[in-house]
């Protein structure tokens, strides 16, 4: 499939959209000072998939954090700002990401993974 572009202005900040690409369900979260404050502070041994915040989002865009909503236990589709990390809750057996999208607790072996996507200005991204 072709990438598909996002346009980003309206996407208000503490908001989490959801496109579609390729078939999958991509989740595009503005985050707040305090998500970014919890993702990026939080001690990479203990976490299950250990994978820094900044590994995580693009450089100079730690607001900005794309993920593929796609719950890397059983492959459900996570419940957005849900569960005890403010992140995702995936219902069909209780697995939670936290602000980064990366697990915490419950079943699932990994952090959600990202898509391939860019910049093409501050507030445009081509996914894809
Ligand atoms: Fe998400 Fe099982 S599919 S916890």
């Amino acid at each position: 499939g072709a990438p598909i572009e996002v346009d980003l202005t309206p996407i208000a900040e503490g908001q989490v959209i959801k496109v579609t690409w390729r078939g999958k369900p991509i989740f595009i979260s503005h985050r707040t000072k305090q998500e970014i404050e919890q993702a990026q502070s939080v001690k990479l041994s203990a976490l299950p998939d250990p994978q820094s915040d900044q590994d995580r989002v693009k450089a100079g865009h730690d607001q900005w954090l794309v993920v593929i909503g796609i719950c890397t236990h059983l492959g459900c589709i996570p419940i957005s700002k849900s569960g005890e990390y403010n992140g995702w809750f995936c219902p069909c057996h209780g697995s939670v990401y936290d602000t980064s999208g990366r697990i915490r607790q419950g079943p699932a072996p990994a952090n959600l993974p990202l898509p391939p996507y860019r910049f093409v200005s501050d507030t445009k991204i081509e996914i894809g």
